[in-house]
């Protein structure tokens, strides 16, 4: 299976990819699309074999990021929509081990 075929199943239809920040960082993640399935996008290695389970139990998925004038709010990523310029300022252990670590 090539690597556009998992990616139809895996993912909500999307059109275009969105900017945003991760740590400072900044990343094309697809629209349309819960922040995690943007990690997975990412870092498909790490995070389809990470300790998560998608559903808004393990809390393992936490993020923090910057909200309306500039306050910082908790989030998970499993539950949440990426959106155009959203800044992600802080990651859970979990999500920090498997987006920057070796
Ligand atoms: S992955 Fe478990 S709460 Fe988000």
């Amino acid at each position: 299976m090539d690597d556009l075929q998992w990616r139809e199943g895996l993912f909500e239809s999307f059109d275009k990819l969105v900017e945003i920040e991760v740590c400072k960082q900044k990343s094309l993640v697809p629209e349309n699309n819960k922040i995690l399935r943007g990690f997975q996008y990412l870092k498909t290695d790490t995070i389809s074999v990470g300790d998560y389970c998608w559903n808004g139990d393990c809390v393992n998925c936490q993020i923090w990021y910057e909200a309306d004038a500039g306050e910082i709010k908790g989030a998970l990523a499993c539950k949440m929509y990426v959106r155009e310029g959203l800044v992600i300022s802080a990651l859970s252990a979990e999500l920090q081990e498997d987006l920057f670590g070796d």
